[in-house]
């Protein structure tokens, strides 16, 4: 074992009041009834041999190495498969069980490389400790007979090599594949000596359904499965505890370093996220921090269509003060403005809202969140009270139903996913609303019970018919919402109208008005039943009704203060929540409090020294807007690819080039950089020392694996921007920020580093009242008191199809890539999906004659531009979709300016297209082109 490993127990740990106690090498133990002897003599300090179990796995019983003798009981059985029993008497260490334990070492040696030396696992392999251990001298079988010394090594795989040589078929990886992961990947093929680890019928890793979560190879014993950058780095010998950069659902990490060179991320057992998995990405894809395309040097250049220059951090920061102070001289005080990212860590988004704030004199501050989860904030807040997800991960263990609605968690949020497979492999329900058959509809050993296959954009339609059937069938929860909820009675007249029925709906929905109500109903009675949800939810016009029409339906049916239940955001980017938290919308302060507050601003205004303005500020879309007008004329923007991620690029990037000073905080010169005039370096993840905040709500800590390759931290530059504008602000380390940060926010009061490097994570609230943190909202009461039901009706979207734009297109994430794929573009993750496609359905293609990989132009009103076709039927037949993770297919080029009522988040999902051949066949039959329009 590493001596970086964590402790192994052997079987994983088993929970519960009752007790057992026992006696292990004369050692008295109690442990919870179920436990293994295994896991009991580890807990009592006695280590048993072993190879085939580890705590993260069922015991499988199959290397017969932890043999132990019972008092009163024949035979030698395995420790790992045997519960304790009250008063039982073990002994682990005996001649006979040293003698039996030697002979099975002898076995696995005499067909084995014995290249140790040269061996990349050397030093944490345990079949090389478990010879020490059992006290191996010889082995008496030569090399002769039959083995597997030649058998064929697979390095299809970018990130680790399985070579079959070094293989004991411990079965290891295939129960991490199975129980872990849920992907069941792998297999044992054959039986006795022919048995051997196979991904499929005599496949590559590469060919198979592997999605390289890496579970395999963290619980392989051997240098069988092994990373390629330890083979080609050797064995690390220093870690750091940090948190993965990539999405929302937050996973520790062991960040394992050989001098100053990272090795490899090793998913962290307590991590409260994750729990020991990770996905590709968070494993695997942390190269592009070292790529050379990052930029370390601050560059200026006084034209965008002049070339950069490399300058002093000095003067970059005194040319951007003094630029946005003559903007704001010469255009006044609100024609400046930042953007905040949710890539940053919570320290480094407070000090760019302040800086706007205070420094700048305005509240033209925003964040990326605007183009993702700002209707969660809305719609969350309007009904319960404040901004965020009811439930901690683990609480997905008690549910009967999941419902997932326009989420796609087995890409967008994979370790997440597995928890949620897990469940329902247990046997809880799945309900899943989405116009795509996303992979969770039926994957193995799952199978959703109800898909609610929607027509786009008609979501609220949907939670209406839902909320529906359960007002009017008399399942509503009745003591909850008599006793937790208020408004009731408004919105039970109201949703129990005739036009919300599903049978009224279903031909705007597309939804069969049987499967709805039966739908509905599982979710009202079955027991525990969790809401989770996506951006399918958010970017819609009506983004916010959506998010209030389920925390209705959750209210009505008592799903809400308690394990099992809830309304959970799933968030897209690692620290969306936490940007949101930091006071980064024009009109909150930090911890959701809005700026017309006067007892809120003036506790920030006594801590800054500065007067706030009570008018909130300008946001993402009415700063473009501001811009092409003229009257918004310097931006700074905190990594944030604004021209790749927001919608119609063409008016976002007719805004930038108007403005007089566009100022970009990255790692690389992205998108948006192309129309900046200032370009900071900014921060890998593996650099910045912060907190992150997931999407149950959990803080983080993010810790410096190596120092800021730009020279400088970004809650540095900030700072220094605001004290060449005149504003002081100054900390000497980000621990500073945060006691700030909790000293201004109630919901964060109890958070300090110190508590976190105690703890490992807090969820918020915490302060007082709950001094480790909340894992669970709204358990006794709601955050605004009562919860509150909001009648939400049904507003078609104005982007219909049409004769011109017939089909309707959506948009979406895949596993292996990020967002707009910055990062991972610079990873081996290539490997996986080089390019966006177009998906399509055979009927919407053959109208059309494309073929496979055809390259097809995909058009809209506002745009178009070109891709290969993909014909699948996972959307019904008149959607298409794609992704949005390489910039050379400007998928925002097409989708619209379209927008949330009640929030600007744009309208993603939902955008009138047409798609045509690149180079149309002069038979194509263009009458068949126009489509009856879907969503009208
Ligand atoms: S990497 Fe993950 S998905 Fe692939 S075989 Fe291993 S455990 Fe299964
Ligand atoms: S690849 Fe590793 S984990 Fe899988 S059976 Fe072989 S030795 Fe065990
Ligand atoms: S699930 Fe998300 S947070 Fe976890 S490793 Fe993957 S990308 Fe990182
Ligand atoms: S560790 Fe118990 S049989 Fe392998």
């Amino acid at each position: 074992m590493s001596l970086l490993s964590e402790p192994d127990l052997g079987t994983p740990a088993k929970d519960g009041p009752a007790t057992v106690s026992l006696e292990i090498d004369g050692l008295s133990v109690t442990v919870p009834e179920g436990t293994s002897i295994m896991r009991a003599a580890a807990l009592g300090g006695v280590e048993i041999p072993k190879l085939c179990a580890t705590d993260s796995l069922e015991a499988f019983g199959s290397c017969r190495l932890c043999l132990v003798e019972i008092d009163g009981r024949k035979g030698t059985p395995a420790s790992c498969t045997t519960p304790v029993a009250p008063g039982m008497k073990v002994r682990t260490q005996t001649p006979r069980l040293e003698k039996l334990r030697q002979g099975v070492m002898e076995l696995y040696i005499s067909d084995h490389p014995l290249d140790c030396l040269t061996c990349s696992a050397n030093g944490d392999c345990e079949l090389q400790d478990m010879s020490g251990v059992v006290g191996l001298r010889q082995v008496r079988y030569g090399y002769e007979g039959e083995n597997h010394l030649d058998a064929p090594k697979d390095a299809s795989n970018p990130y680790f090599d399985f070579d079959a040589s070094k293989c004991i078929v411990c079965s290891r990886c295939v129960r991490a594949c199975d129980e872990v992961q849920g992907t069941f990947a792998l297999t044992i093929e054959g039986r006795g000596f022919e048995s051997k680890v196979s991904p499929g019928a005599g496949e590559l890793f590469m060919d198979s359904e592997c999605v390289s979560c890496g579970a395999c190879v963290q619980a392989c014993p051997t240098a069988t499965l092994q990373e390629k950058s330890v083979v080609d780095l050797g064995m690390p010998s220093r870690t750091v505890l940090t948190t993965c950069a990539y999405c929302g659902v937050g996973c520790s990490f062991k960040a394992e370093l050989r001098g100053d060179e990272l090795v490899r991320m090793v998913p962290y057992k307590d991590g409260g996220a994750n729990e020991g998995h990770s996905c590709v990405k968070g494993r695997f894809a942390f190269g592009y921090a070292t790529h050379p395309d990052r930029k370390l040097n601050p560059m200026m250049r006084e034209s965008i269509d002049d070339e950069w220059r490399e300058v002093d951090w000095d003067s970059a920061i005194a040319y951007v003060a003094t630029k946005m102070r003559e903007i704001q001289a010469r255009h006044g005080a609100g024609a400046i403005g930042g953007i905040t990212s949710s890539r940053c860590t919570n320290e480094e988004v407070y000090v760019v809202q302040k800086m706007v704030r205070a420094a700048f004199g305005n509240n033209n501050v925003d964040t990326c969140a605007r183009v993702c989860h700002s209707p969660t904030g809305y719609g969350l807040k309007q009904t319960f009270g404040t901004s965020a997800g009811t439930q901690d991960f683990k609480s997905i263990a008690k549910s009967d139903v999941i419902v997932v609605i326009g989420a796609n968690p087995t890409d967008g949020h994979p370790v997440f996913a597995s928890r949620m497979k897990r469940r329902l492999r247990e046997g809880a329900q799945l309900i899943v609303i989405d116009p795509r058959r996303i992979d969770l509809v039926r994957t193995p050993h799952i199978e959703a019970r109800h898909h609610l296959q929607l027509a786009p954009g008609t979501n609220v339609a949907v939670i209406n018919a839902m909320a529906h059937v359960v007002v009017t069938e008399g399942i509503v929860e009745q003591s909850f919402v008599r006793e937790r909820c208020e408004e009731y009675e408004e919105w039970a007249e109201f949703i129990a109208r005739p036009e919300h029925s599903p049978e009224a709906t279903e031909e705007i929905t597309g939804v069969p008005a049987e499967e709805l109500r039966a739908a509905a109903r599982l979710y009202a009675t079955a027991g525990n039943s969790a809401i989770y949800y996506g951006l399918g939810v958010t970017e819609h016009s009506q983004g916010s009704t959506m998010v209030m029409g389920m925390a209705n339906l959750a209210m009505a049916t008592g799903n809400i203060g308690r394990d099992g239940v809830g309304v959970n955001p799933l968030r897209g980017q690692n620290n969306v929540q936490g940007s949101c938290d930091m006071g980064s919308f024009p009109h909150e302060l930090s911890g959701y409090r809005h700026i017309s507050d006067d007892a809120v601003r003036s506790v920030f205004e006594d801590l800054w020294g500065r007067e706030l303005l009570a008018e909130p500020g300008l946001r993402i879309p009415n700063m473009f807007d501001a811009a092409i007008h003229g009257t918004f004329r310097g931006l700074f923007v905190q990594g944030e690819d604004i021209a790749q991620s927001d919608p119609n690029t063409n008016h976002v990037t007719a805004a930038l080039r108007a403005m007089d000073l566009v100022v970009v905080q990255d790692l690389f010169l992205n998108e948006t950089a192309k129309f900046a005039h200032v370009f900071l370096p900014g921060t890998s993840f593996l650099e910045k020392d912060g907190t992150f905040t997931n999407a149950e709500r959990r803080i983080n800590r993010v810790r410096p694996v190596m120092a800021p390759k730009p020279g400088k931290h970004e809650w540095q530059v900030a700072c220094e921007i605001a004290q060449a504008m005149g504003y002081p602000m100054e900390y000497s380390h980000p621990r500073e920020i945060m006691a700030e940060i909790a000293a201004v926010t109630p919901t964060f009061a109890g958070v300090s580093f110190e508590k976190l490097d105690k703890l490992g994570s807090v969820q918020w609230p915490c302060n007082d009242k709950a001094p480790e943190g909340t894992p669970i909202m709204h358990v006794d009461g709601f955050v605004r008191g009562k919860g509150r039901f909001v009648q939400t009706p049904f507003v078609p979207t104005r982007e219909r199809s049409t004769r011109k734009f017939p089909l309707i297109l959506t948009t979406g994430r895949i596993l292996s890539q990020y967002n707009v794929g910055a990062q991972t573009r610079r990873t081996k993750n290539v490997a996986w999906h080089p390019e966006d496609v177009l998906e399509i359905h055979p009927h919407d293609a053959e109208v059309r004659g494309i073929s496979d990989g055809d390259e097809v132009t995909l058009s809209s009103r506002v745009g178009e531009t070109t891709l290969h076709a993909v014909i699948s039927d996972r959307m019904p037949v008149g959607v298409v979709y794609t992704t949005f993770h390489h910039p050379v297919t400007g998928a925002n080029v097409v989708t619209t300016e379209n927008s949330d009522w009640a929030t600007n988040c744009p309208e993603y999902k939902v955008t009138a297209v047409q798609v045509g051949l690149q180079n149309p066949v002069p038979h194509l039959n263009h009458e068949a082109l126009s489509i009856p329009a879907l969503a009208d």
